[in-house]
This record gives C-alpha cells, sequence and structure tokens, in this order.
C-alpha cells in the first residue's frame, strides 16, 4: 500500500532577493528593519494602513531551514511553496518581468536543493510568479509561463486577483490562461487586497477582519468573475486551486445560481448552473472547522448534479467522500505563528484536527485531503 504523505499546497515565503528588495524600500509593501532591546525586530508590512504597526519578520520567511524545520515539526512530508503576497503587483512591469523571472530561478534552486523524501521526490516543489502588473505585455506574460513550465520543480504559479489591472475576468488574459492550460500549471488563486476597508469601521480589531472577511471575500468575487466571464467554459482544462477553502464561494453559490437565472444577459452567456462549475476547482482545506469542510465536500460533489444530463435531483444525498478529492490540505506558514513559542503551531493542529473530524469522510478520504490529493494535482508520483 502507497504511504500515506502529508502533504502542505498552502505555504509561503519571501525569496532572499524578494525580502531584499522589501528591505530597501520606503513605502508599502515594505519590510521595516530595527531593533529592539538590542535584538532585530523587523515588521512586514503589506497592506495598506497595516494595523498594529505592522507584523514580526523574520527568518522564517526567507530560510529554507525553517521551512524545513516547520514541516519535520508537524510531519509535513512534502510542501508545495508559494511567494507570498503582495507578488509583483506594485512594480512597474520591465521591473517586474526580469524580477518575476530571476525568482522564479531561485525559487527552482530553493526546491531543487532540498532533500530527497523519496528517491524520486524532493521535500519541496513551488508556484512559481508571472508579471502580472498593469501595461506588461501578453508575450512577457507567456514567455514567463514558458520559463516557469521548464522548471522542473515548479507545479504551479501564485497569483493574486488584480491580473494586468482590470481583474480576472479581462479578455486580455485569455492567452494566459490558454498558455498555463497548455503547461498543466495549477493556478493557485491567492488575496491580498480584502474589501473596500470602510466597511470594517473604526474600532481598533488589529488584523482581524481584513484577514478573516477581507481575505475570504476577495477571492469569491474573483472566482465568481472568472465564472461569469465564462472562462472555465473557454479553458476546461485550467486547473484552479482556491485559498482558504474558496471562502464564501461554495456558501453562496446557490444565490448565485439563482441570480444569474434572474438575469437573461448574464444566463445566455454561461454554458452551465453556476454550481456546477465548484466541481471543476481545488479547495485547500484551510478553514479550521470540520463542519466547514465536509460543507465545502457537499457542495463540490453536488455539482455532479449540473452535469448536462444528470437525472439527480435537489435532495438526492451527495457523496461527500468525492468531494473530498479536490480538497489539500495547507498551513498559510509562516502566517499565523503561535503567540507563545510552542513546538506545534495551534493554526496547523487545528486544521488538521478539522480533516481528521470531518463527519462522513473515511481513512481514504482524509489521506487524500492530508496528502494524497496534492500528489495527484500536481502529478507527483
Ligand atoms: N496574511 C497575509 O498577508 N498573507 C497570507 O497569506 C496570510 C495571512
Ligand atoms: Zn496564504
Amino acid at each position: 500500500m502507497a504511504l500515506a504523505r502529508l502533504v502542505d499546497v498552502h505555504t509561503h515565503l519571501y525569496l532572499p532577493r524578494y525580502a531584499q528588495m522589501l528591505r530597501s524600500r520606503n513605502s508599502v509593501p515594505r519590510i521595516l528593519t530595527s531593533t529592539r532591546d538590542g535584538k532585530p525586530d523587523d515588521r512586514l508590512l503589506i497592506l495598506d494602513h497595516e494595523p498594529s504597526g505592522g507584523r514580526p519578520v523574520g527568518p522564517q520567511y526567507w530560510d529554507r531551514e525553517e521551512k524545513l524545520k516547520f514541516m519535520n515539526a508537524h510531519g509535513i512530508d512534502l510542501s508545495v511553496v508559494s511567494s507570498a503576497n503582495p507578488w509583483l503587483d506594485f512594480l512597474p512591469a520591465s521591473e517586474a518581468k526580469t524580477l518575476a523571472s530571476q525568482l522564479n530561478e531561485d525559487l527552482e534552486q530553493y526546491c531543487s536543493d532540498s532533500p530527497l523524501l523519496s528517491p524520486s521526490l524532493k521535500r519541496l516543489y513551488g508556484f512559481g510568479l508571472l508579471p502580472l502588473v498593469p501595461e506588461i505585455s501578453t508575450d512577457a506574460l507567456v514567455q514567463t509561463i514558458e520559463q516557469i513550465s521548464k522548471l522542473s520543480h515548479l507545479k504551479g504559479i501564485i497569483m493574486g486577483t488584480r491580473g494586468v489591472g482590470k481583474g480576472l475576468d479581462d479578455e486580455a488574459l485569455d492567452p494566459v490562461w490558454a498558455a498555463l492550460e497548455t503547461a498543466g500549471l495549477v493556478v493557485f488563486l491567492h488575496p491580498h487586497y480584502g474589501v473596500d476597508e470602510k466597511a470594517w469601521g473604526d474600532k481598533n480589531n488589529g488584523h482581524v477582519l481584513p484577514l478573516a472577511l477581507g481575505f475570504p471575500f476577495e477571492t469569491t468575487i474573483a472566482t465568481t468573475r472568472l465564472i461569469l466571464a465564462g472562462v472555465f467554459d473557454r479553458f476546461p482544462s485550467l486547473r484552479l486551486l482556491l485559498a482558504h477553502s474558496g471562502g464564501a464561494l461554495p456558501q453562496l453559490s446557490s444565490r448565485l445560481a439563482s441570480c444569474i437565472d434572474h438575469d437573461p444577459v448574464v444566463a445566455s452567456r454561461l454554458k452551465h448552473d453556476a454550481r456546477w462549475y465548484l466541481g471543476k476547482l481545488y479547495f485547500d482545506a484551510v478553514a479550521y472547522g470540520p463542519e466547514e469542510l465536509g460543507f465545502v465536500s457537499d457542495v463540490i460533489a453536488r455539482s455532479e448534479r449540473f452535469e448536462t444530463g444528470s437525472s439527480a435531483s435537489a435532495g438526492t444525498p451527495v457523496d461527500r467522500a468525492l468531494g473530498s478529492r479536490r480538497m489539500l490540505f495547507g498551513t498559510d506558514h509562516p502566517f499565523f505563528p503561535p503567540l507563545q513559542s510552542t513546538e506545534k503551531w495551534r493554526s496547523v493542529v487545528e486544521n488538521l484536527q478539522a480533516i481528521d473530524t470531518v463527519a462522513g469522510w473515511g481513512q481514504a478520504e482524509k489521506d487524500g485531503v492530508r496528502g494524497g490529493n496534492a500528489l495527484a494535482l500536481f502529478n507527483l508520483g
């Protein structure tokens, strides 16, 4: 029987070259270097109007040994690492293009020099970066996809929600989706901007509202816009992995379908009921609770009901186990560190316990979400 592996698909880093660039900047995003009681006390300022003077930042963000130590402490066999937000979004096009290609080479090296997990597998693989900024040429984007597809340890790309300035439903991105589909690279869609900060009011709630609600709503909106723009109809083999279990999209998908049904302009544009598209997506399992994970797996499985020719009707029980096959364990390391030093991080333990206690998932489903689904998605045999 194949060994059950634990694979982390949502784990970040700032490559040393990128961290250096953040240190050299004097506006957000930046790393503010300072000392406290003679020790380094660097702060990461990446959000506009970053609350609480920024978040502590240190070697856990860039040192590969720290990543491996974290993996060992939590029994993680293999990680597919991605650059953390805000990627290259804030750079001029020429700088973004050059840095993307350098960072992709850096990440390939970071992964290819990592220890072996088995004779055919390393412990680290990665998601590359595209220079998705306004005024970039389509050629530059497609060339970067070609570069990534030749780097054998890079299995996909991470992207935010801005595209080249007009969001991900911009037709200008069609050649990018086409090239990603052809290259078989997985797209990890990750938030950064949240929603209009006026929604947060004037109480000091620290990072809670932007991270707990703003991030997942941003992903919800971006994915919905992709569905409405027909991107999954035009690029049916595109593989999109959604951060934070797809945010609110699973919960809102029937409402979305109903709103589309009542809007003839949009309804005529789509090939399927909105709920069908959720069965084409992949969802990380960074949701922190077994009920949420079970629900997401139900919604994924339910998409079959909207398959053309399906005789299943509303109320037919869904196959929760089937839905679990599109869900993948993640940690969001090095974000959400423990407040006191402990060997295991609460954020990780909670996500593992959640997977372990979903009603209706047997050992095969749990092993799949813990790692088997990721090995299959990234073709890591
Ligand atoms: N905060 C961030 O800025 N990014 C993450 O990925 C998680 C938390
Ligand atoms: Zn993340």
